[in-house]
């Protein structure tokens, strides 16, 4: 009993230094204040997309590459930033800049504990599979699945980039006790990567649905306001978790809840085949690793 009350102190404790390590963390980059701005504005003529993108010419040539590659598809080669409006439209563009200003913000800080690069790839694996599977499901933002999709495990990130120490402890707990990420994550920060993503996220004023995608994504259902979106999040990073060649130590221990199936209004006798179809949606794993560095 005493164990059990100091145990649930030093919980609370430790809780507590994390979401006050949170919540004083650096302000989001102008760069991302700028491209969610965009994100919102849906006004912006072309010109001034063009216009404000073009000012770093590390981003547009990112942006390229990321219109050129498998995630969208395209059958011809996009050059200028012009012509990707022109192919992609102004709302899919908007949401490449939104993935590079993340890319670019965040990107470096590898370590023999974290494979950023992996990371990346996981998360835009997930974006794109999160977006195919919101258009099948008929959920009419499959942009906001798309960057909420990139945007799930941000949490990860954050704890390898601002909680370096306990992050070891966590990776060495896992290979020490065989326990799955989450449940490291509970006992040396006290919260998982989902919570840190949707507090920052919060703390950020990144839209609610992006918040609540991250913080339910092991758990939709646990959303019980609308567990729609953070049901698609679940499915897609599921299916990714498939689909990369490496496994990813952070998706250890994830177990797919059928319950999102009643969700999603996806049928028992089909359920299998809707997994199945998207494993295939991305083509080769490799062809996105290209992107990131
Ligand atoms: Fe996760
Ligand atoms: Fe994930």
């Amino acid at each position: 009993m005493e164990t059990s009350a100091k145990y649930s102190i030093d919980k609370n404790e430790k809780i507590k230094t994390t979401l006050d390590k949170i919540y004083n963390l650096p302000a989001l980059p102008d760069i991302i204040t700028e491209a969610l701005r965009l994100l919102n504005n849906k006004k912006t003529s072309n010109q001034q997309l063009v216009e404000i993108i073009s000012k770093e010419q590390s981003f547009v040539a990112k942006i390229l590459s990321i219109a050129n590659s498998p995630i969208y598809g395209l059958s011809k080669e996009v050059s200028t930033l012009d012509f990707a409006i022109m192919l992609l439209g102004h709302n899919e563009l908007r949401h490449i800049i939104f993935v590079v200003s993340f890319l670019e913000s965040f990107r470096g800080g590898d370590s023999k504990y974290f494979d950023q690069n992996l990371y990346w790839l996981h998360s835009l694996l997930t974006a794109k599979l999160a977006k195919r599977i919101a258009q099948d499901v008929g959920y009419g933002k499959s942009g906001e699945a798309f960057i909420a999709g990139f945007l799930h495990d941000f949490g990860v990130s954050i704890s390898h980039r601002y909680f370096k120490n306990t992050f070891i402890e966590i990776r060495e707990y896992i290979e020490k006790e065989k326990c799955s990420f989450v449940e490291a994550e509970r006992i040396h920060l006290g919260i998982t990567h989902s919570e840190i993503g949707g507090y920052l996220m919060e703390r950020w004023n990144l839209p609610v649905a992006l918040r609540k995608a991250s913080l339910y994504h092991h758990n939709p259902i646990a959303d019980l306001e609308d567990p729609f979106l953070p049901s698609i999040i679940h499915v897609a990073d599921y299916v990714a978790g498939k689909i990369h060649s490496e496994s990813l130590f952070w998706e250890d221990g994830f177990v797919l809840d059928k319950k999102v199936f009643e969700v999603l209004r996806v049928s028992e006798e089909k359920q299998e085949d809707f997994i199945s179809k998207y494993e295939n949606v991305i083509g080769e794993e490799q062809d996105l690793k290209g992107l990131i560095i």
